[in-house]
């Protein structure tokens, strides 16, 4: 078996294409940060093209974890995603709209649909951090090549890595000015962290959509104070 993740229009002969985003016509729709409906150790391959990119510093850990737990030990793994790096120094040099758009994501992809938040990218990767990223999971690069403004690499699944083991793993957080960040968060408390988000335990204001409108500060007058406070007086 053969999984293409985040398949977008791009359906593969002789895979299952996965994507969230029915305008696709996915072989099954799916959102692919969740688990899989398969077995650990039942596929062969794997394929993500531009997808991992778009899921944050915590929550890659999750889903990297589960879309290797269904690769066989020996299975074959090909990432693509944008270079952050090398996007950066264009954007640096050139100025173009369009570099921002591969740094940040496209919203109106193929399928010609709005696709919202699906088509934000939340992570940058290098040629030093994608195959470090992959290493923790038990997958060793075979190649890892500049494609334009890409990053392609292709792994082996060596081992199985574990849960236990995975959670134990540090991720930085909160760096500072010089770019150095105390690393207490591991992945396990970040997994925990995330699990209470998706069942809805942690607090948000509102809904999301909401929580992008303008602040009304009619509407919340204990809060007021406080926003002014934060924004200094209006002239
Ligand atoms: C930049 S497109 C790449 C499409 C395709 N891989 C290609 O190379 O043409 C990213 C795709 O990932 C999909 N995607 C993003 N987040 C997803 C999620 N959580 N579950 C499933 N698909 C997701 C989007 O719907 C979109 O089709």
């Amino acid at each position: 078996m053969k999984l293409h993740l985040g398949c977008g229009t791009k359906k593969l002969e002789g895979w299952v294409n996965i994507d969230s985003v029915e305008a696709c016509q996915p072989d099954l729709l799916h959102d692919i940060s969740q688990p899989l409906p398969y077995e650990d150790q039942s596929a062969d391959e794997i394929l993500a093209e531009d997808v991992l990119e778009h899921f944050d510093k915590y929550l890659r850990f999750v889903v990297f974890d589960e879309w290797v737990r269904v690769l066989k030990v020996g299975g074959t793994v090909t990432l693509q995603v944008p270079d952050f790096k090398k996007i950066l120094f264009k954007y640096f040099k050139f100025g173009y709209d369009n570099f921002v758009d591969f740094i940040f994501g496209e919203n109106l992809w193929e399928s010609k649909a709005y696709i919202g938040h699906f088509g934000n990218h939340k992570w940058g990767y290098s040629k030093k951090t994608l195959p470090a990223f992959v290493e923790l999971f038990g997958v060793e690069s075979v190649t890892v090549e500049t494609k334009g403004l890409n990053l392609r690499l292709v792994g082996e699944k060596v081992r199985h890595v574990t849960h236990e083991e995975l959670d134990q793993i540090k991720i930085y957080s909160h760096a500072n000015k010089f770019g150095s960040g105390s690393d207490h968060v591991t992945v396990g408390f970040a997994r925990e962290r995330i699990k209470e988000f998706q069942n809805g335990s942690t607090r948000q204001i509102a809904s999301s959509h909401l929580s992008c409108l303008p602040f009304d500060a009619s509407n919340h007058p204990e809060q007021a104070n406080e926003r002014e406070h934060v924004e200094g007086p209006k002239s």
